[in-house]
C-alpha cells in the first residue's frame, strides 16, 4: 500500500496552478447520461473519483473517452445504455449514485447500488429517494440496491429539500430536465460546482432558472444540443494551498482561481491575519508570523465549508490563542483529530464542537488517514512538523488532490510517495 513520507520544516513558497473542481466534474459526466449528442468537457482533474465515474458510466456502455494528457473527457453516446450501476463502483465514491437521477429519467428504470456509510457518517439518500417518488417513481431497496422504476417517465413536481444537500439538489435537478412538465425545488444548495452545473446543462438546452434565493425552476426537455464545458476551478484545493502556504509562512502565487466564489473562506483566513492579495486570475499569499486564533462553524454554501475544516483546524494549532470549530454538516467529521493529537496538538472534542488550543509544536509521526479531507490535513501538518511523517492510507487523498506531491515539492515541501 502507498504511503507519503514528509519531512517537515520547509516553506511553501513558488506558483501553484489549480485544477478543476472534481465536485463539479462528477455531476457534469453523471448528467451526460441525458444525451445523445457529442459532449466535450475540459479542465477535468485526473483524480482517482473522475476516473471511477468514467469507469462507472463507461460499464454502462457510455463512449466516453478521457484524455489524461489534456484533461478532457469526450462522450458521445449513441446507444441505449444499461441501466446498471453496481456495487464495486459505488462503494468507493459516493457520488456514483447521481446516476440514479438521470438514468431513471432517460430510461424509466433504474438500478443502483446503495452507496453505504463512510468514515465522515451515515450519509443516507433517503432525500434523493423521497424527490424521485414525488416524481412519481416507484423505489424499492433489495440486497444493497435501490430499484427504481417509472411507467410513462418521471412528473414535474414541488418538492421543497428537507435540508440542504449538494448531491440531492445535483440528482433531482438533473432527472427534472427530462421529466414531463415544471418541476419547483426549494431550499436547494447553492454551491459553485451547482452553477457549473446549470451552466453546462443550460449549454446542452436543459431549461432552468433560479426564481428564488434557494429556488429552482425546470421545464423538462426531450432533446438535447451538443457542447464544450470547461469546469469551473477546485475551491478546496485552492482553500488547502492558502492553508499551505500560511501554516509554513510561505509566500505563493495561485493561479487559477476566483475569490468571488471563497468569500467565507477568504474573510476568515483574513481574520486570522493571512494576506491574500487579489490579482486578476491569481492571487498572491503570504502571512505575518503570529496569526490569531478564530471561531468557525461549517455550513452550506456560501457558508464555510465542511471540506475545508480539517485544514483549517492544523493552521488553528499553530496560530495565538483558542480557536473554535463546529461541524454542522457531517456527524462524524473530526476524525483527523485523534491523529493531530498524536502529533502533539491539543484539540478538545465535545460532540460536533472542537477547541483548538494554539501555538502548539507538531512533530512527526506515522499517521493513518482516514478520508480525503483528513488525508489533506495530514499532509499539512506534516508540512509544518519536526522530522518525519508517513501517512498511510493516501488512496484516500488520490481520490480528490491531483498531483499533490508534485505541486507541494515543486514549491520547495520535501515530500515522497514510497510504493
Ligand atoms: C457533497 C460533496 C462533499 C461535501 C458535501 C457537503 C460532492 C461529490 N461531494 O457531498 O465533498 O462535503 O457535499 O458540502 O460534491 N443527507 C441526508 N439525506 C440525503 C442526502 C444528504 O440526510 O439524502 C445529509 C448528509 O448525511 C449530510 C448533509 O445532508 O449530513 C449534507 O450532505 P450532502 O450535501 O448531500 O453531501 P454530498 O452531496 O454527499
Amino acid at each position: 500500500m502507498q504511503r507519503l513520507e514528509i519531512k517537515g520544516g520547509r516553506k511553501i513558497s513558488g506558483i501553484i496552478e489549480i485544477s478543476g473542481s472534481k465536485n463539479a466534474t462528477l455531476p457534469i459526466l453523471a448528467s451526460t447520461i441525458l444525451t445523445n449528442k457529442k459532449v466535450l468537457i475540459t479542465n477535468v482533474p485526473i483524480v482517482r473519483d473522475v476516473e471511477t465515474m468514467v469507469e462507472l458510466l463507461g460499464a454502462i456502455g457510455s463512449n466516453i473517452n478521457l484524455d489524461k494528457k489534456r484533461k478532457k473527457i469526450s462522450i458521445h453516446n449513441k446507444k441505449k445504455l444499461r441501466n446498471f450501476a453496481s456495487y464495486r463502483l459505488l462503494k468507493t465514491m459516493r457520488a456514483g449514485v447521481l446516476v440514479l437521477g438521470p438514468l431513471l429519467a432517460k430510461y424509466g428504470t433504474a438500478k443502483v447500488s446503495l452507496p453505504g456509510g463512510c468514515a465522515i457518517g451515515s450519509r443516507p439518500i433517503n432525500i434523493h429517494l423521497d424527490a424521485l417518488k414525488k416524481m412519481g417513481a416507484n423505489i424499492k431497496i433489495k440486497d444493497g440496491y435501490v430499484i427504481a422504476s417509472v411507467k410513462k417517465g418521471l412528473k414535474g413536481c414541488i418538492f421543497k429539500f428537507p435540508r440542504i444537500s449538494v448531491g440531492a439538489t445535483e440528482n433531482i435537478l438533473i432527472a427534472a430536465c427530462f421529466a414531463k412538465g415544471k418541476t419547483e425545488l426549494k431550499n436547494c444548495a447553492l454551491e459553485p460546482e451547482i452553477q457549473d452545473l446549470i451552466i453546462f446543462l443550460k449549454k446542452i438546452g436543459c431549461k432552468i432558472k433560479w426564481t428564488g434565493k434557494r429556488a429552482l425552476e425546470i421545464i423538462g426537455v426531450d432533446t438535447l444540443k451538443s457542447t464544450t464545458h470547461k469546469v469551473i476551478f477546485d475551491r478546496i484545493e485552492a482553500g488547502t494551498y492558502i492553508i499551505a502556504s500560511a501554516l509554513t509562512n510561505g509566500r505563493l502565487k495561485i493561479k487559477n482561481v476566483n475569490l468571488k466564489i471563497m468569500s467565507a473562506e477568504i474573510n476568515l483566513l483574513r481574520k486570522m491575519g493571512v494576506k491574500i492579495i487579489n490579482k486578476k486570475n491569481y492571487i498572491i499569499v503570504s502571512s505575518k508570523k503570529k496569526l490569531k486564533s478564530v471561531n468557525v462553524e461549517t455550513k452550506p454554501y456560501p457558508g464555510f465549508p465542511t471540506d475545508l475544516q480539517a485544514q483549517i483546524m492544523v493552521l488553528m494549532t499553530k496560530s495565538y490563542g483558542i480557536s473554535k470549530v463546529k461541524e454542522n454538516i457531517f456527524e462524524n467529521r473530526f476524525m483527523h483529530v485523534s491523529e493531530l493529537r498524536r502529533m502533539g496538538a491539543n484539540i478538545e472534542i465535545k460532540g460536533n464542537k472542537a477547541k483548538v488550543f494554539g501555538k502548539r509544536k507538531l512533530n512527526g509521526a506515522e499517521l493513518m488517514a482516514t478520508d480525503l479531507r483528513a488525508s489533506v490535513s495530514l499532509v499539512l501538518a506534516g508540512l509544518v512538523a519536526s522530522n518525519k511523517t508517513i501517512l498511510n492510507r493516501i488512496y484516500h487523498l488520490d481520490r480528490g488532490y491531483e498531483k499533490i506531491e508534485k505541486k507541494l515539492t515543486d514549491c520547495g515541501a520535501r515530500i515522497k510517495r514510497l510504493k
